[in-house]
């Protein structure tokens, strides 16, 4: 793949909104004039993720990840650079000129993990040209389809395909275009048995399992014949791009209405989605391949607090279903169940029943977990205190697992009204059964999501910050301002020829290169060092960088850093305003100071480092002689007139 040219990649973010995107995969609300939402990179139950639509950026205050719409692809999808700006550039309509076709080198130079997603994609469509174009697909998968009741416009969508039925006709088709066997083998597209390759999912309809974003990880492949004996469904192996259990399928075409609705229906297979969504229904997702796991749970609370099984009525859906409701009760989600009449899953009843139908069926039949599995449990034994009992046990079981204490509480009194049994007595079960939960929780920890602290440089300056912090901090300080307000202007002192001095105006990118350019000093932080070599670079060709330059940059250590500088609602500055007993409006208002108070304590910092090195050589005086002692002396005293000087002239200006 070529490269994209600047223009594009200025365009590609000029059109893109961060909102937009992020609001693909992460249910967001408005705060202020921010967007609010769950992180999608931990599993919070209380949102810290911020957007802020007007400066492009986002951030994560439980990860403290964040920068552009682009880090944010590169950090969710895997992306790498290019791709996330591919990806925007189709989602926007824009084009990337392509001009000459990859080399072998390049080839060999993308990653393990992008060739199988390549090669997916090639799965994919090649198995979509088999079902709408090929005389096999269409005689036999198309009109498996078509028979099914599946719309045209519906296959489309959720790309389904064929997998020609000849042994290894796909197989062949790939290692034709390039792709490495090792690759189509661990993508669980080619199995290789003595030496002889052949198609995995042959002679199956194919349904691409899709990321939120639209990749295709894998694949579910339908066997077309009723024979017992044969698998009803093959499925992709995991790998490196496939999680099963942290996979939805369907999600990518769900999240909008499962946000817009603030309701996810959980179904058990692939033509279940694909039928509810048919039918207008399209709120809806299924585990692919697995049984329900509790990441696909957490996966779904990004978009909603609130699920709806919709599972077949037969035991084996029953027990699914006692399963999928303590696995979402667990994640502190509310869960309600419909079941469908013995042996008919959501597709087949969308079939026999009109849109309207299925609706009005779903409806009438949503349950809350407790009257649900007391209808289950109860079918025979209403009278039997028994069974009664047992049942109140079992119920309150599920309500064990639910960590709000308040959400348990009005769960215990729904049962004692609905059994007419006293609060107290299933209270102290239910108090039991709390411990054992939580003491087994204790147990198998999961992964400790270790806090990182904010760097947001807007904390309180402890007094006694060790001199090496103030050296950063004021390093920090300056390239903030710099990144911050590098294209504004501000007046400042110009000595001409005579010495007379003269305000004149001048940006602050160019005062403050000036300065630093002028006592040849230098960023030792190498981010920072970066940043200030740009900015050099760009004002040699007359350019002043912005944070819009900044923030388009492939280096993502620095898109993210610029953001969180932007991110920053409130000023630093109050430091040393508060420092200085000024009273201010603010820090842009007061710009001309801030700048000088940045370089002065920038300054200050280097020289105190210089004063610090020559204390280190005083201290060693033993091995000096007389006259290295009396230069390292005289070199400290200067370095302190330095200071003095520096902080009267600054003094000056700013404490008048
Ligand atoms: N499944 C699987 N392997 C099987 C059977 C089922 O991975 N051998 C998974 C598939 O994801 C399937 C889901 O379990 O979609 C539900 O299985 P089932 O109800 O048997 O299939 P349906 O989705 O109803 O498929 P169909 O309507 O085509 O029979
Ligand atoms: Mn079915």
């Amino acid at each position: 793949m070529s490269k994209i040219p600047a223009h594009i990649i200025d365009e590609i973010m000029q059109t893109s909104r961060i909102e937009e995107v992020i609001g693909e995969f992460v249910n967001l609300k408005r705060a202020g004039s921010n967007l609010k939402g769950l992180s999608p990179f931990t599993d919070e139950k209380t949102p810290s993720f911020v957007v802020s639509p007007a400066k492009q950026i986002f951030k994560c205050f439980s990860t403290s990840k964040g920068g552009s719409v682009v880090t944010f692809l590169m950090e969710k999808e895997h992306f790498t650079y290019p791709e996330a700006l591919r990806w925007l550039a189709d989602k926007y309509n824009i084009q990337i000129p392509e001009d000459e076709p990859a080399t072998a080198e390049q080839m060999a130079a993308i990653t393990e993990r992008e060739s199988l997603y390549i090669i997916n994609e090639f799965a994919k469509n090649y198995f979509s040209q088999n079902l709408m174009e090929s005389d096999e697909g269409k005689a036999v998968a198309l009109s498996y389809f078509e028979e099914r009741g599946f719309r045209k416009d519906i296959i489309q969508k959720f790309q389904l395909g064929y997998c020609i039925n000849a042994g290894d006709d796909f197989t062949k088709a790939a290692l034709k275009k390039g792709y490495k066997l090792e690759y189509l083998e661990k993508v669980g597209l080619v199995k290789t048995k003595e030496e002889r390759s052949f198609d995995f999912f042959r002679g199956r309809v194919m349904f691409p399992i899709h990321s939120v974003s639209g990749r295709v990880l894998g694949f579910g492949g339908r066997t077309l014949f009723t024979d017992k004996k044969i698998a009803k469904y093959f499925n992709s192996p995991e790998s490196i791009i496939y999680n099963k259990s942290e996979i939805l399928y369907g999600l990518h075409f769900s999240k909008g209405d499962i946000i817009k609705y603030d309701n996810c229906f959980l179904c058990e297979g692939y033509t279940d989605v694909i039928s509810m969504y048919q039918a207008g229904i399209q709120n809806v997702v299924s585990s692919s391949g697995t049984s329900l796991t509790k990441d696909q749970i957490k996966l779904i609370r990004r978009y909603t607090q609130n699920i709806t099984i919709l599972y077949d009525g037969d035991p084996a859906g029953i027990k699914a279903s006692f399963r999928g409701i303590d696995l979402i009760l667990e994640e502190g989600m509310n869960v309600k169940v419909v079941l469908f009449p013995e042996g008919e899953d959501p597709d087949s009843y969308s079939k026999k029943a009109s849109t309207s139908e299925l609706e009005a069926y779903i409806q009438a039949h949503t349950q809350d977990f407790i009257s649900f599995k007391a209808a289950i449990l109860l079918k025979d034994g209403e009278s039997d205190p028994i069974k009664k009992a047992e049942l109140i046990r079992e119920i309150v079981h599920s309500v064990a697992l639910i960590p709000d204490q308040i959400t348990r509480t009005v769960y215990l009194q729904q049962i004692a009204s609905q059994f007419d049994i006293q609060e107290s007595i299933i209270s102290n079960e239910l108090m039991k059964l709390r411990k054992n939960v939580v003491s087994k929780q204790l147990q198998e920890p999961e992964l400790a999501q270790i806090p990182v602290p904010m760097q947001t440089g807007n904390q309180p300056v402890e007094i006694a910050e060790t001199l090496e912090n103030n050296a950063e901090n004021s390093e920090y300080d300056l390239i903030r301002l710099l990144i911050k307000y590098g294209t504004r202007v501000i007046e400042v002192d110009q000595l001409n020829e005579l010495s007379e001095t003269n305000k004149a105006e001048t940006s602050v990118t160019e005062f403050i290169c000036h300065e630093l350019d002028k006592d040849e000093l230098a960023f030792e932080h190498p981010k920072f060092a970066k940043i200030h070599q740009l900015i050099v670079e760009g004002l040699a060709e007359n350019q002043l960088l912005s944070s819009t330059y900044f923030r388009q940059l492939e280096d993502q250590t620095i898109v993210q850093f610029v953001s969180e500088i932007e991110s920053q609602e409130y000023e630093l500055s109050s430091k040393w305003l508060s420092q200085y007993n000024i009273s201010t409006r603010s820090e842009s208002d007061r710009l001309q100071e801030a700048v000088f108070h940045s370089i002065y304590n920038f300054k200050s910092s280097k020289i105190e480092a210089h004063i610090r090195s020559i204390q280190e050589r005083l201290k060693l005086a033993g091995d000096m002689s007389d006259e290295e002692l009396l230069d390292a002396l005289s070199e400290q005293m200067t370095y302190e007139k330095i200071k003095i000087a520096f902080a009267e002239k600054l003094g000056r200006i700013i404490l008048r």
